[in-house]
């Protein structure tokens, strides 16, 4: 009996067959249990002699149960990792890789045209306070602008008004700020503001980019040469005509929108040439008020400035013609206008 059960526990194949042995052997009718059951009924010198070779006999057989079981989990558990191994350099497929939205390349053009012109990128916060958005650029009190239903103001207790910034303007007085009133500025600004407005060509959120040039002896010549180079660049193109219109800014005076030529391609409008003008961008001469607020002497300084729409430029650029699509998120919309990567 001890060899056979021995030599069958080595063989069990499995845990359950491993479990069926030890119902067999020592289970309530198991044949180890029928043995120890005999132990009563014998003589004592017949137990005396027979005791010791059923318990250990038992114990031998409750050893092997025990080893055989611990090495069927280790197979199993051997055989689970093989099964399971994930190979961490095979290559992965079906994962679409993300592409740079027109927003973005076209703050990254920005950046890269003004660089050449010497200009650095400044950025100020999105929630402003009421003194950098308009006090402090001549925007009195009663001015439109600051009337609700354009400006996101922010409820609750504020020791200043906050707003979201309706334009990136207000980071021409931050950079004048932080210049410290003595040395030449040129800088642009993109980022996004905000306006409580909605349609095709509008958005509540939307993006601007600042330009600000302050130094000593400039001209509404040199604005127009650096805009006139800065749309080129832009537009790769050398046919772009601009014109300057006279218009009103509060923080800047003389102030002009710029409007850039544009002709007829196949029904579209492509900018070049001058069939017709297109308003793009505003701009002027930054006002006395203004350079005084930054923290500069009028007397000695003089600057310009000027803010673009963003979205605007990469729609004329990539031929985009509803707004609200740059902020879906729809990777068929970026990829209809090779955004896609
Ligand atoms: N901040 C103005 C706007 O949002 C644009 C502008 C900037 C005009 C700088 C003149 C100078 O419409």
């Amino acid at each position: 009996l001890r060899s056979d059960l021995l030599a069958s526990i080595d063989a069990a194949a499995g845990l359950d067959a491993l479990e069926a042995l030890r119902v067999h052997a020592l289970g309530k009718q198991g044949a180890i249990t029928g043995l120890l059951k005999t132990l009563g009924g014998m003589s004592p010198e017949e137990r005396q002699e027979q005791g010791p070779r059923i318990h250990g006999l038992r114990e031998a057989v409750t050893a092997a149960l025990a080893e055989r079981k611990a090495s069927l989990e280790r197979l199993a558990l051997d055989a689970r990792l093989a099964s399971e191994t994930l190979d961490m350099t095979l290559p992965v497929d079906g994962v679409a890789p993300g592409s740079v939205h027109p927003v973005a390349q076209v703050m990254d053009e920005l950046a890269e045209i003004f660089a050449d012109l010497g200009f650095a990128v400044a950025t100020g916060p999105e929630i402003e306070d009421d003194w950098h958005n308009f006090t402090a650029l001549n925007i009195p009190e009663t001015h439109p602008a600051r009337a609700m239903h354009d400006t996101f103001y922010l409820a609750g207790e504020h020791e200043k008004p906050m707003v979201l910034r309706t334009h990136t303007s207000p980071v021409q007085i931050r950079a004048m700020k932080a210049a410290g009133g003595n040395q030449p500025i040129r800088i642009i600004a993109p980022g996004r503001t905000y306006r409580s407005d909605s349609d095709a060509t509008h958005t509540p959120m939307f993006h601007q980019v600042e330009g600000l040039v302050i130094d000593k002896g400039i001209t509404l010549g040199h604005l127009k040469w650096t805009l006139e180079t800065f749309l080129k660049a832009f537009f790769e193109r050398d046919d772009i005509v601009l014109r300057l219109r006279p218009s009103y800014f509060p923080f800047t005076e003389p102030s002009a929108e710029v409007d850039v030529g544009f002709s007829v391609v196949g029904g579209k409008r492509v900018i070049g040439g001058s069939e017709g003008w297109m308003e793009v961008l505003g701009s002027g001469m930054v006002h006395r008020k203004v350079i005084e607020a930054g923290g500069y002497d009028p007397d000695q300084w003089q600057g310009f400035a000027f803010g673009c729409g963003i979205d605007r430029l990469a729609m004329l650029k990539y031929g985009m013609d509803d707004l609200r699509a740059f902020f879906d998120g729809d990777a068929r919309w970026l990829k209809h206008y090779g955004f896609s990567a």
